[in-house]
């Protein structure tokens, strides 16, 4: 190998494992089509996954060793990503059952949460003029009461989404770019930071 060509390579980016955890179990799911085209346009030095928050009902009695193999899995998925992209609609002014329950499985044990810590970009998505902005908030709230680091960043609300769906793909250019760039700057985050070094808690 050539100076320049080892040079090249000593100054390439670290890679980025992301998970894509998608607010919706619909086949059809626009959230899901999101987080894909999001996918399609990131370059080999971000990896983003899609997770589906197909898990029981949350049950105290079940923590532990009896959680299940889904839980177990989903948790590990989190902890070993760098870093997390939610694209959730609304349900009912806020966020969709399956996604709420998949964050409260995640939550735990309390104090132990892959959350903690966890970089998260969000971003909502509705078939009417609001994109979904209200569950966000709620979703917002619970990524704050496990310690996420939450993406300082405009909220990303796709408005009028099923008109930006053709054959089940997400095809709005513009909003694709405006989330790419802020997906782009986790990825950067979750190279660069050590997020334990930043942040502050009592129990430290
Ligand atoms: C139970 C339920 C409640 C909903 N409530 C809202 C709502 O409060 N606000 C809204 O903008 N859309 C609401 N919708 C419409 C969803 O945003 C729409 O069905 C969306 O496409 C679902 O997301 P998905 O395509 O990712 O499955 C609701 C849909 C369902 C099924």
């Amino acid at each position: 190998m050539n100076g320049l060509a080892s040079a090249a390579r000593e100054d390439a980016e670290p890679g980025v494992h992301l998970l894509g955890l998608t607010g919706s179990l619909r086949r059809a799911s626009y959230s899901t089509a999101i987080l894909r085209a999001l996918q399609a346009e990131l370059d080999g030095q971000v990896r983003l996954d899609i997770v589906f928050p197909r898990l029981p009902l949350y049950d105290e009695d079940a923590e532990g060793t009896a959680a299940g193999q889904e839980v177990g899995d989903f948790r590990a998925a989190i902890a070993a990503a760098g870093g997390l992209v939610i694209c959730t609609p609304e349900y009912n002014h806020g966020i969709p059952g399956v996604l709420k329950n998949a964050l409260d499985w995640a939550s735990r044990p309390s104090g132990k949460s892959v959350l903690r810590h966890k970089p998260v970009l969000i971003l909502s998505n509705a078939p009417g003029f609001t994109g979904g902005v209200r569950a966000q908030t709620q979703l917002f709230e619970t990524l704050l009461a496990n310690q996420a680091f939450i993406a300082p960043e405009r909220q990303i609300v796709i408005a009028g989404v099923a008109d930006k769906i053709r054959d089940g793909r997400f095809i709005d250019k513009t909003n694709v770019a405006f989330a790419v760039a802020a997906v782009q700057r986790l990825a950067s985050f979750c190279r660069r930071a050590n997020p334990t070094q930043l942040y502050w808690t009592a129990s430290e």
